[in-house]
């Protein structure tokens, strides 16, 4: 199916030229402790030039009493990008989002959904859904401390409470405090009882408390989170809303990021192919190779790259086994891209045989082996 017409037909109809998504649906990827760090951003942002980017959440704390230059560097080229706080003490929540603003944040966002132990003994995250006050002033104070926005994101509750009541309180009382944007993973944390994993897959998906909240608060912005797999589906179920975010599909799949400028933002597909991002971002890897910084850190975020094409599992397996090892530099990078590259040239020789060199093998470029 082409799924760029089937957007076009459906969701995506207003889009403005500015790149801004206006009226139409916004894309951001997730927070992700561990994953969306500086060297995941700038590799996502090679895919795609319009979606929003956060950091993994951050603690108030750390940002302001830790070394705040390796926690919050970044790559100016990210932007936009977002800077998730984890806290729940007003006078760190401002401070720390002041020192945001200064590193060139685009936004702030409190974490109010994060369901660990750590987390809660910290009196920050989900736990938070029980006490919209306390949100409020936080935020009340980040905004007084900012010209950046300051937004939430949130569950659609917690425990076994299954009702829409108080998910519609926690938004009333923060809204009211002036918080213009709610990011919902559209299914509630049970405190007691599941792993913050688990907390991501027991508790049901209830997409329709979104747009129930959107519909009391048509003035207020709601981005929708928690299960979406693909593009079709994020529109599909975000048609009353303002937008879409994905986290773990992007980490699987990351290439679907290559589509969110045409899709989301009304811009031109991208025409580039898998082999071409790769190399693009040589100049990256070796900048930060030559920093010090692992090359393991700086593939991990593109192992999936390759999915579900030919040769994906090799481009996975040769980076898994080699990228972690001592001396592992752009050189072990090139040969796992040679290995797809001649995976993808054999499929390609099986599916035309009679047309040697023939065909384009959707993202197989001409053959450039490196020598590395
Ligand atoms: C490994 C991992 C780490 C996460 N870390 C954070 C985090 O730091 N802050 C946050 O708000 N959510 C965090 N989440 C939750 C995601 O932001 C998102 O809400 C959740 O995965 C549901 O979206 P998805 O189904 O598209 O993955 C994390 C999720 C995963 C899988």
């Amino acid at each position: 199916m082409d799924i760029s017409q089937t957007i076009s037909n459906t969701a995506i109809e207003n889009q403005c030229e500015s790149g801004v998504s206006a009226g139409g649906t916004s894309f951001s990827v997730a927070p992700m402790m561990e994953i969306t760090d500086r060297y995941c951003r700038r590799f996502h942002r090679m895919l795609s030039s319009h979606g929003v980017l956060y950091s993994e959440m951050i603690t108030a704390a750390a940002v302001v009493h830790g070394d705040r230059n390796y926690l919050l560097e970044f790559d100016t080229a990210e932007l936009p990008v977002v800077l998730q706080l984890g806290g729940s003490d007003a006078g760190l929540m401002a401070e720390s989002a002041a020192i945001g603003e200064q590193f060139g944040y685009s936004a702030v966002n409190i974490n109010c959904g994060c369901p660990s132990d750590r987390v809660r003994n910290g009196r920050f995250g989900a736990c938070l859904m029980a006490e919209p006050e306390l949100v409020a002033e936080c935020l009340i104070a980040m905004q007084a401390s900012v010209s950046i926005p300051v937004t939430v994101k949130c569950r659609i509750g917690i425990d076994r409470d299954d009702s829409f009541e108080p998910f519609e309180r926690f938004v009333r009382v923060v809204a009211d405090a002036g918080c213009n944007k709610f990011i919902v993973h559209a299914r509630k944390a049970w405190l007691d009882g599941l792993s913050p994993k688990e907390n991501r897959t027991v508790p049901p998906l209830k997409y329709e408390y979104v747009d129930q909240i959107k519909s009391l608060y048509p003035d207020k912005q709601f981005i929708l989170n928690g299960g979406l797999l693909s593009h079709e589906q994020a529109i599909a179920n975000s048609r009353t809303i303002d937008g879409v975010m994905l986290g773990r599909e992007v980490c699987s799949n990351p290439w679907m990021l290559n589509d969110v400028d045409h899709l989301y933002y009304g811009k031109a597909q991208n025409t580039r192919t898998r082999f071409e991002v790769v190399e693009a971002c040589y100049p990256h890897i070796e900048k930060h190779l030559s920093q010090g910084t692992s090359l393991g850190k700086l593939m991990k975020p593109m192992l999936g790259l390759f999915h579900a094409q030919p040769g994906g599992r090799l481009w996975r397996r040769i980076l898994s086994e080699t990228m972690w090892l001592e001396g592992a530099g752009l050189h072990t990078v090139q040969r796992a891209l040679d290995a797809v590259r001649q995976a993808a040239e054999d499929v390609q020789r099986a599916t035309k045989p009679d047309i040697p060199g023939h065909g384009d093998a959707g993202n197989l470029p001409e053959s450039r082996h490196s020598n590395g």
